[in-house]
């Protein structure tokens, strides 16, 4: 490499891009719904389990490698483990890019409909049979998500192609704290609806009778996911940190917004749903037909109900730049391409793959693979299985072969007594707690063993 790389210039940036692509359509779309299917408390309670068990250790291995090497998630890799099979985590975490990018644009793209529908008041529509039924035409129909998503799309192209650091950087300073703010407010309205004892209790209070091996599975994905675990992404964005970037801290606040983002969005999303005398189960489409309905029945809905699709537009937007600079500094670095011909082959196949997901609601939705439509099993092949197996590996990785000297400069660069505890505490998560945690959901959650 020529060219110095680049780096986040500030500590609130570091922070910024990080929660950035953490926060997005995974607390606040993919939470609630998974919550709602698969018994709400208990779920939760699984999902923090794997964050700050597994997730926060992973997300350190992650920092630790890409800070070391400063390289993209295959080049780290075959820097660090010349001709081993190591790299093929590198390709995994390629491919897990792509299908995630593929199926979020569509979700993404939703939101871009609903700012729009928002601006129209949605068309005089305001009962929730009404919003249900509003819903269901856009998703099923074909052309308009098909062209969303594409829309979507191109708005990641025309951003990435100029490089992450000036808009990206600057615009998740500001729009970050402004999402806190509207959560806040949502939830506050949610805490004073009638339904709002039932839903924090359908949150907050496992019901353990509904825990399977598929609802670890499940729940396990979703940390791997909300994190940004597992694909390198976070080795991507490490790269760009400085020296001085306190890494086991970096971690801990991300995840710790990243859990309290989706806490929100279920306490503004189930009082509503028991109050409205909805499902929980609705899946996918719950956050698309229940905040409508929330926005209706407050005071100033039009401005409301723009003002948060618009935040949930740039959360997904944050986090689909990061999904995509994981290929793209890949292919800069590793084939030698220009920033902008990577960028025009990430979003060119993301566009193929985007359109075939937004399809799988209407016209594709009959087309199945494993019962289930291309979009479902993008999301579960990636978030289920190949995010969890990356970090595994990644895990395994940091804690058995990395030098044992890299790990301890990179946790704790002045060696205090705190900083070597903490990253002895990361290193015994590593090697054992991770790994086996894993590996147990894997075998159980799979049916490759059964009790
Ligand atoms: N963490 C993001 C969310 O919760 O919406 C999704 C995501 C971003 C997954 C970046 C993977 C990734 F590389
Ligand atoms: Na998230």
């Amino acid at each position: 490499m020529t060219e110095k790389r680049a780096q986040f210039a500030t500590r609130l940036g570091v922070i910024a891009t990080t929660v950035g692509s953490a926060v997005g359509l995974g607390n606040i779309w993919r939470f609630p719904y998974e919550a709602g299917v698969h018994g709400g408390g208990a779920f939760l309670l699984i999902d923090l389990f794997f964050v700050f068990v597994v997730g926060i250790p992973v997300v350190c291995a992650e920092f630790i490698i890409g800070r070391h090497t400063g390289l993209n998630v295959r080049g780290a890799f075959k820097a660090l483990a010349p001709k081993r099979a190591w790299g093929v985590v590198g390709y995994m975490g390629l491919l897990s890019s792509i299908l995630i990018l593929s199926f979020y644009s569509v979700v993404a793209g939703w939101t871009m409909k609903y700012i729009a529908l928002s601006l129209s008041d949605f068309d005089g529509i305001n009962t929730v049979e009404g919003l249900h039924g509003q819903f269901d035409r856009f998703a099923s129909s074909d052309w308009s998500p098909l062209v969303c998503t594409l829309l979507f799309l191109l708005a990641n192209y025309l951003i990435l192609a100029r490089g992450v650091q000036k808009g990206i950087e600057r615009m998740s300073n500001i729009m970050m704290p402004l999402l806190f703010v509207i959560l806040a407010v949502f939830c506050v309205n949610s805490l004073m609806m009638p339904g709002a004892a039932d839903g924090l209790k359908f949150l907050f209070s496992p019901d353990f009778s509904q825990v399977t091996p598929s609802v670890m599975i499940e729940a396990m994905g979703q940390a791997f996911f909300s994190l940004s675990l597992g694909l390198g992404c976070l080795i991507t964005y490490s790269s760009y940190f400085r020296k001085e970037t306190p890494l086991l801290r970096t971690a801990g606040t991300m995840a710790a917004l990243d859990t309290l983002v989706a806490i929100l969005a279920g306490v503004i999303i189930f009082p509503a749903v028991f109050t409205f005398g909805l499902q929980p189960e609705a899946g996918p489409r719950l956050v698309f037909e229940i905040l409508p309905s929330v926005f209706c029945r407050m005071p100033g809905t039009m401005l409301w109900s723009t003002l948060f699709f618009v935040l949930l537009f740039v959360a997904s937007l944050s986090s689909t730049i990061s999904m995509s600079e994981i290929c793209i500094s890949y292919l800069t670095d590793e084939l030698g391409m220009s920033r902008r011909k990577a960028t025009v082959i990430n979003i060119a196949v993301a566009m193929v793959l985007g359109s075939l997901c937004a399809l799988s609601f209407g016209s594709l939705s009959g087309w199945k693979i494993f019962g289930m439509t291309l979009f479902n099993l993008f999301d579960y092949v990636s978030s289920n299985i190949l995010l969890p197996l990356g970090g595994l590996l990644i895990s395994l990785f940091v804690g058995w072969v990395l030098d044992r000297a890299v790990v301890r400069r990179e946790l704790s660069p002045d060696g205090t007594r705190r900083g070597l505890l903490g990253a002895r505490i990361v290193v015994f998560c590593l090697r054992y707690i991770a790994p086996v945690c894993i590996a147990t959901v894997f075998v159980f959650g799979l049916g490759i063993v059964s009790l």
